[in-house]
């Protein structure tokens, strides 16, 4: 089966072809990073617009990378929540034309379970089921997957997610947006111990990442000199420790009290190259084998959201042409 995806949750276009639930045969992720960077953060309402005049040219370029027409297509899977509900209509919207217009399958996809599905695209993939780490700009939980539908909670944050945590510091320092990307390569050049940050809640696996950067706006304000660029590094190497120490443990506690020997780490933030290498090391430490799908398909894409269609149009699922889009919808809360 080829599938056809379509993700706008957020501040990336996307659109994708996946046979099979596997084989990507393309996928296009068109970012509004530009047009948001000027006010440090996504701005909704230009999200949606943006998203209105990306859309078709988008859509198209997956087609043509994929060498495939609309009438060879089996079927249409959508992100139909959690994410800006503007951004999320125009892609639901554009997805249920074409599914009208070409009588295809439909289905709405969840684009948290897209982020752990990203996982089976991936060189090594897990078997279910496994503890998955889904750490994105909106969301940080810990669920046990114990297949496509079916997840439990087993911990959440109670504030900022860490891509938000990552993207605050950035703006409070003047880095630019979005931040994990930017923190991430100076951080190369820092030392983690430096500085020291808050390891909340440390016996619970649920998380709380408002500390950390209370933490940093604090030392910002005491200091009597302005932080200089040399400074830098140092603050956010140590600033992403606190941030990975806190991931890595509480994942692996999960793991541990769950008796569960896989892991599998997805979510923009999972792009983050120590959160990549400590996961791995503390893995190797723990006997417990980690997935983590590349940089690519961390980040928002259409190729996650094309492998769980695949799986539900296989399944029998299809959805109406009066499938709505949805803001909030957590992954626990998915029928079977
Ligand atoms: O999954 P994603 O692309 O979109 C959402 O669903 O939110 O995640 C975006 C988040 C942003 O907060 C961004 O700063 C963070 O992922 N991010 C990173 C890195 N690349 C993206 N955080 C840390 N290190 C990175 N390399
Ligand atoms: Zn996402």
């Amino acid at each position: 089966m080829k599938v056809l995806a379509i993700e706008t949750s957020c501040d990336e276009t996307a659109a994708a072809v996946v046979r099979d639930g596997r084989e990507v045969l393309s996928s296009v992720v068109s970012s509004q990073v530009d047009i948001h960077s000027k006010y440090g953060g996504v701005v909704p309402e230009i999200a949606s617009r943006k998203h209105v005049e990306s859309i078709i040219p988008v859509i198209l370029q997956a087609l043509d990378n994929a060498r495939l027409d609309l009438d060879s297509i089996d079927g249409i899977a959508v992100t139909r929540g959690p994410g800006l509900i503007g951004s999320l209509l125009v892609g639901l919207s554009v997805a249920k034309s074409i599914a009208f217009a070409k009588k295809k399958p439909l289905v709405g996809v969840n684009h948290l379970e897209g982020h752990v599905a990203a996982i089976f695209l991936s060189d090594r993939t897990p078997v279910f089921p496994f503890v998955a780490l889904v750490v994105s700009g909106g969301h940080t939980i810990v669920y046990l997957a114990r297949d496509f539908q079916d997840f439990v909670l087993l911990g959440q944050t109670r504030d900022d997610a860490a891509g938000e945590a990552f993207d605050k510091a950035a703006k409070l320092l003047n880095l630019g947006y979005p931040g994990g990307v930017v923190i991430d390569r100076l951080a190369k050049s820092g030392n983690p111990e430096a500085l020291t940050f808050p390891r909340p809640m440390r016996d619970s696996l649920d998380f709380s990442f408002s500390g950390v950067k209370t933490a940093l706006l604090n030392y910002t304000r005491k200091r009597e000199k302005p932080i200089e660029e040399g400074e830098i590094p140092d603050i956010v190497a140590s600033y992403q420790e606190a941030i990975v120490d806190v991931l890595v443990e509480k994942t692996m506690r999960a793991a541990a009290l769950n008796d569960m020997p896989r892991v599998a780490v997805v979510g923009g933030v999972a792009a983050n190259s120590r959160l990549r290498s400590r996961f791995m090391e503390e893995g190797q430490k723990r006997a417990i084998e980690v997935f983590i799908p590349p940089p690519v398909l961390c980040t928002d894409n259409a190729a996650m959201i094309a492998v769980v269609g695949e799986h539900l149009l296989a399944r029998g699922r299809r959805d109406g042409h009066d499938l709505n889009a949805v803001s909030r919808w957590p992954l626990e809360t998915l029928l079977k």
